[in-house]
């Protein structure tokens, strides 16, 4: 007999929360037939140590090592398709959901129409204290009223990870789920040709007692990008082009007035032209690299000597995208163009080149195969 319901816990990073975890989900799901699959993305904190002994000695906890890979949907999916229960919850590792909920989750499922359940920190009767501060319930609420366009249900909490769906839903879905980012429950919503039955119940979100969220600043990435892409992406002219284009043109527009502002201050200082230009530039380079891999590919973000072997080939790609950029300029302007015109193409096409070929090979492709992140 397989078990009845399968409780998915993705894992980075929970050492202190596990072993209570279970503890908790024993005392919860007493007298069900359950178990509970971790999926842990190669944790260094000993969280693996921990599992593998639970695991040794339960028979119903079992653990998904995956190495080289990252990404909370992509950890759901993989766990949930891992198991053959007719039920499956989502929930997190770190005790912020709460696991009582689980019996009355999954008896909606299992006897009303209903084919996923999705807990909730805004439904009547919610609380979402635990939410770590103000500005991150903010962007809890505007993330929700972005989401609710994609899932096309009016649900409270679409950002939620904590919920319970039964399997025919999954296998439903499972072809065109996205399996990027964190936002599984939306992808399941969005996945689904028409939506699913579903039904909510409010819980409360505890505080956060071991170990670090992963997702503070993500999710405000994520939800910036969303509303570009759902905002931006109506005009018909720009729906092809990425939106992280347009966020490396401003930060290209930003990088000017750097340039500017140290060409200034140094020739004020009476630093030879030469030289100063050339500080600007280097300096407009570095702060553009920066503001990019903070913000445009902030999913992306190279840190430590990545960092600086990224740095080195913006320098170049940039400095290649400037050749360009003058020699075409030069050729439009000789053949008898605009001086303005030809300058705006110049930078236009050197901006294309500059952008493009760092989204392949400073923040793209080699960074992936390196990593393997789909998050
Ligand atoms: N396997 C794996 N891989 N697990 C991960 C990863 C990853 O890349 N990133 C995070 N996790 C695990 C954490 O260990 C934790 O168990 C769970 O996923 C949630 O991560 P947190 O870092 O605690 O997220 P949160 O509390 O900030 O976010 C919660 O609220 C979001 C909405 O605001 C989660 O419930 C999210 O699912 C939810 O979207
Ligand atoms: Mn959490």
């Amino acid at each position: 007999m397989p078990y009845q319901l399968a409780v998915i816990v993705p894992t980075l990073n929970e050492r202190d929360n596990v072993e209570p975890l279970v503890d908790l989900l024993d005392q919860a799901l007493a007298g069900e037939s359950w178990q509970v699959v971790f999926v842990d993305d190669d944790s260094t904190d000993g969280t693996l140590d921990v599992l593998h002994r639970l695991a040794g000695d339960r028979a119903n906890v079992s653990v998904i090592h995956r190495v080289g890979r990252r990404g909370l949907s992509s950890a759901c999916i993989e766990g949930m398709q891992a198991t053959t229960a007719p039920f499956l919850a989502v929930m997190d590792a770190d005790l912020q959901h709460d696991e009582t909920l689980l019996p009355r989750m999954l008896r909606l499922a299992r006897d009303e129409d209903v084919e996923i359940v999705v807990a909730s920190r805004f439904a009547d009767g919610a609380s979402a204290d635990g939410l770590s501060s103000g500005m991150r319930r903010t962007a809890s609420r505007v993330g929700n009223a972005v989401s609710r366009l994609i899932t096309r249900a009016p649900l409270t909490d679409p950002l939620s990870g904590f919920f319970l769906l039964r399997r025919t839903l999954l296998d439903r879905v499972a072809p065109a789920l996205s399996g990027r980012g964190f936002k599984i429950l939306l992808d399941i919503f969005a996945s689904s040709p028409r939506p699913p039955r579903y039904a909510e119940l409010g819980f409360t979100f505890r505080a956060r007692v071991a170990g670090d969220s992963k997702l503070d600043t993500q999710v405000l990435w994520e939800f910036g990008m969303l509303l570009a892409d759902k905002t931006l992406g109506r005009w018909a002219l720009v729906r092809w082009i990425p939106i992280r284009f347009f966020m490396f043109v401003a930060v290209g527009l930003l990088g000017v007035g750097v340039h500017l502002g140290v060409l200034g201050g140094l020739l004020h200082m009476t630093v030879p032209f030469l030289w100063a230009q050339s500080v600007a530039t280097l300096v407009a380079m570095t702060s553009n690299f920066t503001i990019n891999n903070s913000f445009t590919y902030r999913d992306r973000r190279l840190r430590g000597a990545r960092f600086l072997t990224g740095l080195v080939s913006f320098y170049l790609i940039c400095a290649i995208g400037a050749v360009i950029n003058v020699t075409l300029a030069d050729l439009v302007y000789q053949q008898g163009a605009h001086w303005a015109l030809s300058g705006v193409l110049g930078a236009g096409v050197g901006a294309v080149w500059n952008y493009g070929v760092s989204a392949t090979i400073t923040w793209g492709s080699w960074w992936r195969r390196r990593t393997g992140t789909d998050g």
